[in-house]
């Protein structure tokens, strides 16, 4: 094949031992071989480097969290691509284990991020990474590997072989004394009224077991928000509304997003007229009863932890592991305060207060799956706990 040099991206990253730990170095660099027009300078200008970098992470072993970063940006195609150049430090503090690609995505993928530097720092993640095997696994002088206690949660986000859905991670749990991790399929369900802390918990449940997390008031949120918004109430209307929407959702380990005929309505339920809305609307049967298949076909795989009203009593009643998580009503009404909040400075407490007990009333009273503590369930009072204490609570009753 004929073919031509027009561009070169390198990317080197590579992993120095210092006796306290690593620094990693990389390197980035794109170049062209002609001369060309360039559109972020308007100008021509001959062949050379249009994008030069490198970024410096020294990382204490063996927890790989990273000390200081710092970034060098010299060839860039605007002078303010070089603003970025700050915002490397914040990764100080930063630990290099599961959940670092998504930081460092949020970190520099914004619309004020770079996905040149993005790129950079993730590949310097997964090499610091091998940096820290390379470390761990030499033989040294007296002909001895060194084995580091070995921590799954510093896989980084990478290879698939070594984790816990891999071909390697059996023997290795077995080489670790790792205890055998949850079989996939389980069906964990954590009930509970409004701002017991579910989703908080849910969520973090999930993200340890590498389970899906499933926020079904969510479901019910959403179908109000249509209700709302075409101004339906009352059960008739309330019944077409079902057989006309198509509820879906995406689950990931921390995260339910959930679309409306095909529209992402994620990040407009959240309000407290919605809430409200969706108490009232959940009360139907016929709402009920629709999106009841819609959440048993979610969790037929298993593999869920599935929040809500009615998850143990009646959507999963085979549930493995049942939980009602409940906080003190003045507990309750400050988190759910401090949450919404964060979006209207101006909300205030005592409205919050009073939404929340009369939901409370509305949820615990209905006739249909009310809310209520079910057979079999572990009760956990979250009042005055810390969400690492619940977590560690379920999490030590799951083990069990
Ligand atoms: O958990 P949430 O605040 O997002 O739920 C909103 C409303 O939806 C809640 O007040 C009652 C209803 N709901 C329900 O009836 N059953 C569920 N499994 C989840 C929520």
């Amino acid at each position: 094949m004929d073919k031509k040099l027009i561009h070169r991206r390198s990317v080197i990253v590579e992993s120095f031992e210092t006796g306290s730990g690593l620094v990693i170095e990389g390197r980035l660099q794109d170049e062209r071989f002609f001369p060309s027009y360039y559109y972020t300078r308007e100008s021509f200008v001959d062949p050379g480097v249009i994008h030069g970098m490198r970024v410096r992470l020294q990382v204490s072993m063996p927890d790989m969290t990273i000390r200081t970063a710092e970034a060098e940006i010299g060839e860039v195609p605007l002078p303010e691509c070089r603003e970025i150049r700050e915002s490397v430090g914040l990764l100080a503090g930063t630990p290099i284990r599961k959940g670092f690609s998504g930081k460092v995505r949020g970190m520099f993928g914004g619309k004020k991020g770079c996905l040149h530097i993005m790129n950079l720092i993730l590949v310097m993640g997964s090499a610091a990474m091998q940096g820290f095997w390379a470390y761990y696994s030499r033989v040294r002088k007296d002909d001895r590997v060194r084995k580091p206690a070995f921590d799954e949660s510093l896989l980084v986000d990478s290879c698939w072989l070594w984790r816990s859905d891999g071909p390697l991670w059996e023997k290795f749990r077995k080489a670790q004394n790792i205890p055998d991790a949850l079989p996939r399929k389980h069906i964990i369900t954590i009930d509970g009224p409004a701002g017991a802390g579910k989703s908080t918990i849910a969520r973090e449940v999930a993200r340890r077991l590498s389970y899906r997390y499933l926020d079904t008031g969510a479901l019910y949120r959403a179908l109000a928000y249509k209700a709302l918004r075409k101004g339906i109430s009352g059960e008739e209307g309330l019944a077409s509304l079902c057989r006309e929407t198509r509820i879906e959702v995406r689950l990931d380990q921390d995260k339910t997003s959930v679309f409306v005929d095909g529209e992402d309505v994620t990040g407009r339920i959240r309000t407290p007229e919605i809430g409200m809305a969706a108490s009232e609307i959940s009360a139907l049967p016929v709402v009920r009863e629709a999106l009841l298949s819609v959440q048993r076909d979610i969790a037929k795989e298993g593999g869920i932890v599935a929040e809500g009203r009615d998850m143990g009593t009646v959507v999963f009643p085979e549930a493995d592991f049942k939980f009602f998580l409940d906080a003190s009503p003045e507990e309750r009404g400050r988190r759910r305060f401090l949450e919404l909040r964060e979006k209207d400075p101006e909300i205030e407490a005592e409205g919050v207060l009073r939404d929340l007990e009369k939901r409370d009333i509305q949820d615990r009273k209905r006739k249909i799956a009310p809310l209520k503590p079910p057979k079999g369930a572990i009760i956990v009072d979250s009042t005055g706990l810390s969400v690492e204490d619940v977590v560690g609570n379920v999490i030590k009753a799951i083990d069990k």
